[in-house]
């Protein structure tokens, strides 16, 4: 089983390892002094006009409902809040990182897990909805470093989880390593929060986690926003256990497109 130090040395090789953007670095670990943040956060983003318009598009987007336009970033910030924010300029930033290396289809499974995360956060009253954003919106990021470390064999094991393999023991047949250990290593190695890491770590094997509620909302977001589907849907051995229930799987998939497709298309 590789270690940490394999996986970190894995990433140190590789050279076309996407590099966590200033901004978002300090976006996403300023949170001690929220105040500073969001002074420090709206004086950065005022300078970088795309990223600025394109988080503008996403607030005004059908997603967020807001009745008239918002034009400022910093009128955003005080309706939706710096972590609302925050997971907005994440959405943006890791939208070409996804697509450049994994296509189209990761991204948009990302966000959707992101919505549904944040969706059953909110209805659960469980944590922070838009730092569930956040985890189901990485939670397969370990895949893009898959891809640049052998593209082939990323298809081949693309090939093999459609068949009906298991994705994860595929994965360590041709890499020695999965996409979970990897993005927890990413994760690491761009500063993001802990918990960030471990859900990303347990998300095909929540039980087992820590963090054992985030990484069920990402396990239940993941497996019910999948294309093609995987049943069981959700594992009964594996929900039996949970702490919260989940009634009907194929109605909050059908919300989560439905709300999904506004930021999707917010972006295109
Ligand atoms: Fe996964
Ligand atoms: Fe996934």
């Amino acid at each position: 089983m590789p270690t940490e130090k394999d996986m970190k040395a894995i990433l140190d090789k590789l050279q076309s390892i996407p590099t966590m953007p200033a901004i978002l670095s300090e976006a996403l670990n300023t949170m001690d002094n929220p105040k500073s943040s969001v002074n420090k956060l709206a004086e950065i983003l005022s300078k970088d006009i795309s990223l600025t318009t394109q988080i503008l598009k996403l607030v005004n987007s059908a997603y967020y409902g807001f009745p008239s336009q918002i034009t400022t970033i910093k009128r955003a910030m005080a309706l939706m809040g710096f972590n609302a924010i925050r997971s907005l300029i994440l959405s943006v930033v890791v939208k070409p990182m996804m697509v450049t290396h994994s296509g189209k289809t990761l991204w948009e499974h990302s966000i959707r897990c992101a919505v549904a995360c944040q969706m059953m956060s909110k209805s659960l009253g469980f944590g922070d909805p838009d730092e569930a954003f956040i985890i189901g919106l990485l939670h397969d990021i370990g895949k893009i470093v898959l891809e640049i470390a052998n593209k082939d064999a990323s298809k081949e094991v693309n090939r093999l989880t459609l068949l009906g393999a298991d994705s994860l023991q595929a994965e360590k047949m041709f890499f020695g390593y999965t996409h979970t250990e990897i993005g927890r290593e990413l994760s690491i190695k761009w500063k993001l929060p802990m918990i960030i890491g471990t859900a990303i770590y347990y998300h095909h094997n929540p039980l087992a986690s820590q963090s054992k509620m985030h990484s069920c909302l990402v396990y239940v977001g993941d497996r019910i926003t999948r294309e093609p589907l995987k049943y069981p849907v959700l594992d009964p051995d594996i929900v039996d256990s949970f702490d919260f229930e989940v009634p009907d799987p194929m109605d909050l998939r059908e919300k989560v497109f439905e709300a999904s497709s506004h930021i999707i298309s917010a972006l295109s």
